[in-house]
């Protein structure tokens, strides 16, 4: 039966490094129905939609959604990512934010290969604050940080169901708990309880700050980060950093109950002044198809595209994208 498939390309280089995406998932032999969504700057741009109650319903009968990137230096930043992405995470409960990194960090010789678990619908992310005398010198703003036990802990339950299918079976908490003491002590305490329930999972917790220094100095010490969203959110640009660039790094927003669809999107943005150029690297975007297909089951479809990437093929957009799909149907 085939996968039901949103395909929301967006603005920028987000509908080439789609199309380059879908064409390997063929090329992987997996049968999907594919379903285009007109979303994204552009579209808001042209008629004021950024995501509809209605078109967010249309999206729920979905397998699952494939985004390429949203947003265009036309439209003010917030519009979009708040209206769009966050509105798809929030509503949709993608409480996972997983983002694996895998490669050979700037100055080490050995690879790496841990991924990111990033809490994705709770934090400063939610909107919570305001603002107060605005634009008087007297102004005030506060943005709040939400943590639940119940968003916190499903968020780290998962981070260790991942880590005990995993070889080296182990999860780090990121955190700053001892500055950001309430929040971090709920993280904490839920960590702790979790991880009894995991006695073969063993467990660290490091400080952001520290984590921003293990990134580039000691990248191997991680397997499974369990981090909150703003730290999470910071924390997978650099692990895209120190593993081969932004161009390689995807992204799954899980929604592990399976109540609707996941979403799954590369971490890069919609880099307007590169489209249409051929520059755009479409890596990201299959290897987030790739962690699509494993969500849907396909594992050895998502296997073979994984090591089709692996030879890190160079050209233009399509060059890459045709050179991994050869791979992918060769092996
Ligand atoms: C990401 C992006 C988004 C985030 C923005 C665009 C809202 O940076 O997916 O990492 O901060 O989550
Ligand atoms: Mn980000």
């Amino acid at each position: 039966m085939a996968h039901r498939i949103a395909l929301i390309g967006g603005d920028g280089i987000g509908p080439e490094v789609t199309a380059e995406a879908v064409k390997v998932v063929r090329a992987a032999g997996v049968n999907i129905d594919a379903t285009e969504f007109d979303l994204g700057g552009s579209r808001y741009l042209r008629d004021g939609e950024i995501l509809s109650d209605a078109t967010l319903n249309e999206l729920r009968a979905f397998d699952a959604i494939l985004l390429g990137a949203v947003g265009t230096p036309d439209v003010p930043p917030g519009v979009i990512e708040r209206g769009l992405l966050l509105k798809m995470r929030f509503d949709l409960d993608l409480y996972v934010n997983q983002r694996p990194f895998a490669g050979t960090a700037p100055g080490h010789v050995t690879p790496h290969d841990f991924v990111v678990i990033r809490e994705n619908t709770e934090g400063p992310y939610v909107g919570e604050g305001g603002v107060l005398r605005r634009g008087t010198p007297h102004e005030i703003a506060t943005q709040g940080s939400v943590n639940s036990r119940h968003g916190v802990e499903r968020c780290i339950r998962y981070a260790f169901e991942l880590a005990a299918k995993r070889n080296r079976k182990h999860v780090t908490l990121v955190h700053k708990t001892n500055v950001l003491t309430f929040a971090g002590d709920l993280w904490q305490r839920a960590f702790n309880e979790v991880a009894a329930e995991f006695p073969q999972v063993e467990t660290a917790y490091n400080h952001v700050d520290a984590a921003c220094i293990y990134f580039v100095e000691d990248p191997h010490r991680y397997d499974v980060i369990v981090t909150d969203n703003l730290f999470g959110d910071i924390l997978t640009d650099l692990g895209g950093a120190v593993s081969g660039g932004i161009g390689l790094a995807s992204s799954a927003n899980l929604n592990p109950a399976r109540t609707g669809p996941s979403m799954f999107e590369p971490s890069h943005g919609s880099a307007p002044d590169i489209v249409g150029t051929g520059k755009a690297n479409p890596t990201a975007a299959i290897l987030s198809a790739a962690l699509m297909l494993e969500f849907l089951g396909e594992n050895d479809a998502a296997a073979r595209i994984r090591t089709a990437c692996d030879a890190l093929p160079t050209g233009s957009t399509v060059e890459i994208g045709n050179a991994i799909a050869a791979a992918v149907a060769a092996n």
